[in-house]
């Protein structure tokens, strides 16, 4: 598909900083992001910044492992990452047009659901159900 309007860094910015608004206040994932990220907020948000820069922009900012950090991220659950991705898709929907909120959200689902099987996929057992 071709993106008639084009993607800006501050589109870019302003999604992560209204989805970690989203997150803070949630019950489930809120004392995840405070326990891991321990206050720092900054760092984080610098890195989702880069992060979503490189998955839609292409700028190649972001030079992390996903897989190896959700593996570590202890008191993570399946269930979380459905949460996860309607608070996402709530701020896309509040602040981008309906072709880039789109695209935000196809990129968005295909990385949690790749996030999902790295975290909880085990060979030896039925997809999706053990997992749940
Ligand atoms: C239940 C869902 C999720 C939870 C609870 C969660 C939680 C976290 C936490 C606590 C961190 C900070 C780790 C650290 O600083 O050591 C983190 C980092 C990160 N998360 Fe998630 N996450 C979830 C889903 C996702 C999804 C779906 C994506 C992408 C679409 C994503 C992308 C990232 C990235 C890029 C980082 C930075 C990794 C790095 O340090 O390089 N997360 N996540």
């Amino acid at each position: 598909m071709t993106q008639t309007v084009p993607i800006s860094e501050e589109q870019v910015r302003q999604l992560v900083d209204s989805f970690y608004g989203k997150i803070r206040a949630d019950a489930d994932l809120e004392p995840i992001f405070e326990r891991v990220v321990a206050g720092d907020w900054e760092t984080h948000l610098a890195k989702m910044y880069d992060f979503w820069s490189s998955v839609m922009l292409t700028t190649g900012r972001y030079k992390g492992n996903p897989v190896a950090v959700h593996q570590r991220i202890e008191g993570l659950e399946i269930g979380f990452f459905d949460r996860w991705l309607d608070l996402f898709g709530e701020s896309c929907d509040e602040l981008l047009d309906e072709e880039t909120a789109g695209l935000f959200w196809l990129k968005a689902v295909r990385i949690a659901e790749s996030l999902k099987l790295a975290v909880f996929y085990r060979p030896d057992r039925r997809w999706p159900e053990s997992a749940a």
